[in-house]
């Protein structure tokens, strides 16, 4: 479908053909091309697509996190990805739908004696988050079947992009398996679950993202990516930091899935000490206190600390390479962002994990990956633009 195009080689003057798409993203004069990471961005539908994709996965993560703080996740028994567009519709059939969610362990033994205002009430939220999920996926499908008609990606260039749509379904497949943990003997989600469902929610935004970073950085000039030339310390540390990162991330999401931020509402101390009594020994073998309720919110009130000891390195580690816009301006965020975040948890103890807090945090989280993923893509040498050579006798 990709408009092609006859150049000639400056080397060699043989002529080639190059498709349209490749000709525009990767061929761009340096006079043509966009002088700033944000014109760059702009100038492209494609990039303009990829970071619609990474924002939709940062909002359904939010809508995810108040439905799960909002105790209203396990509402909806069933997983009808076009009927459950519609809710119940009159007196009968809400009754119908309560009448399932009482046969649920949620009703039978949490909420038992809930009236249908109440039911209706949680049954909205959670149909909310799966509507609001289902036009994502609406978003990040439609503008991509218009790219390939439009000629802007050929079968072909458009496989990773589908790559991105595939896994978008994946991660909505992955919900429903986590709500299903649910709805069996025990009225609450696998904490692992929920935790794999964070980080797959973590590995598609990285990767819209990191696309959406190589389309901005192959359109920006040479010169403006070469301030970005980071000593192989600074790599090494973003690259480490980037680990601690999903490390701290994934066990945010052990503590929100065991409930383990109710434990203790003491900081620093936790159950009066500083490393509470049992914290290796409650469960045998020792390792499995690692993701049980004490161990998980203990790792993950203090190996924050590590992170942003971390992110300081890098910061500093960067700063001395002289690192230009935007890794810079990266750092700077993300140093404010530590911070906020370990305030945040920390108020999130104290205060009993109350909604909008925990929630703030979660969301924080998310976008401190976001920002330190801009500095690993940094660190990360371009490669050479190349041009898509198409055979000229094809
Ligand atoms: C770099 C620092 C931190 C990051 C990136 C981080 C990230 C996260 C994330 C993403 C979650 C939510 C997971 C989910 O809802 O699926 C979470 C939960 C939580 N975090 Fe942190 N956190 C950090 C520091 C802290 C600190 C210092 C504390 C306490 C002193 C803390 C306490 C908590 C608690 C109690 C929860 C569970 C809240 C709930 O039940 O919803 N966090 N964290």
């Amino acid at each position: 479908m990709a408009l092609r195009s006859r150049a000639r080689c400056p080397a060699t003057g043989q002529g080639f053909r190059l498709n349209q798409a490749s000709y525009t993203s990767n061929l761009m004069l340096t006079s043509d091309r966009p002088q700033t990471y944000r014109a760059a961005a702009a100038s492209d539908p494609i990039t303009r697509w990829l970071l619609m994709v990474a924002a939709l996965v940062v909002v359904i993560v939010v809508v995810g996190g108040f439905v799960r703080l909002s105790r209203a996740g396990l509402s909806i028994v069933e997983w009808d990805v076009v009927g459950g567009v519609i809710p119940p519709i009159g007196q009968a059939a809400w009754e119908e739908s309560f009448a399932e969610y009482q046969q649920t362990p949620e009703y039978l033994l949490i909420n038992e004696g809930m009236s249908l205002g109440e039911y209706q009430r949680i049954f909205y939220y959670e149909w909310a988050h799966r509507l609001i999920a289902r036009i994502a996926g609406l978003l990040v499908v439609l503008p991509l079947l218009w790219f390939m008609w439009k000629g802007r990606l050929t079968a072909r260039e458009s496989l990773p992009f589908w790559g991105v749509a595939a896994l978008f379904g994946v991660q909505g497949a992955i919900g429903w398996i986590m709500v299903a943990s649910g709805l069996r003997d025990r009225p609450v989600v696998s904490h692992f679950r929920l935790t794999i469902h964070l980080l797959a929610a973590v590995l598609l935004l990285g990767i819209a993202l990191w696309m959406a970073l190589d389309r901005i950085r192959n359109a920006t000039p040479a010169d403006s990516r070469a301030a970005n030339n980071l000593s192989t310390t600074s790599r090494v540390l973003s690259w480490a930091l980037m680990a601690a990162l999903l490390v701290q991330l994934a066990y945010g999401g052990l503590v929100a899935g065991l409930k383990a931020g109710y434990i203790s509402n003491t900081w620093p101390l936790m159950f009066g000490r500083f490393i509470p009594s049992g914290l290796l020994t409650a469960y045998e073998p020792w390792w499995e206190n690692l993701y049980q309720s004490i161990g998980s919110h203990w790792i993950h009130r203090w190996f924050a600390f590590v992170v942003a000891l971390l992110a300081i390195a890098v910061i500093v580690s960067t700063r001395r390479d002289g690192a230009g816009a935007p890794v810079s301006t990266a750092l700077n965020w993300l140093l404010g962002t530590v911070i906020t975040q370990i305030t945040l948890g920390v108020f999130v103890v104290l205060l009993g994990v109350p909604k909008w807090f925990a929630l703030a945090h979660q969301a924080l989280g998310v976008v401190m990956f976001c920002i330190l993923l801009v500095v690993v893509h940094a660190a990360v040498p371009p490669r050479a633009p190349s041009p898509q050579v198409v055979d000229p006798r094809s």
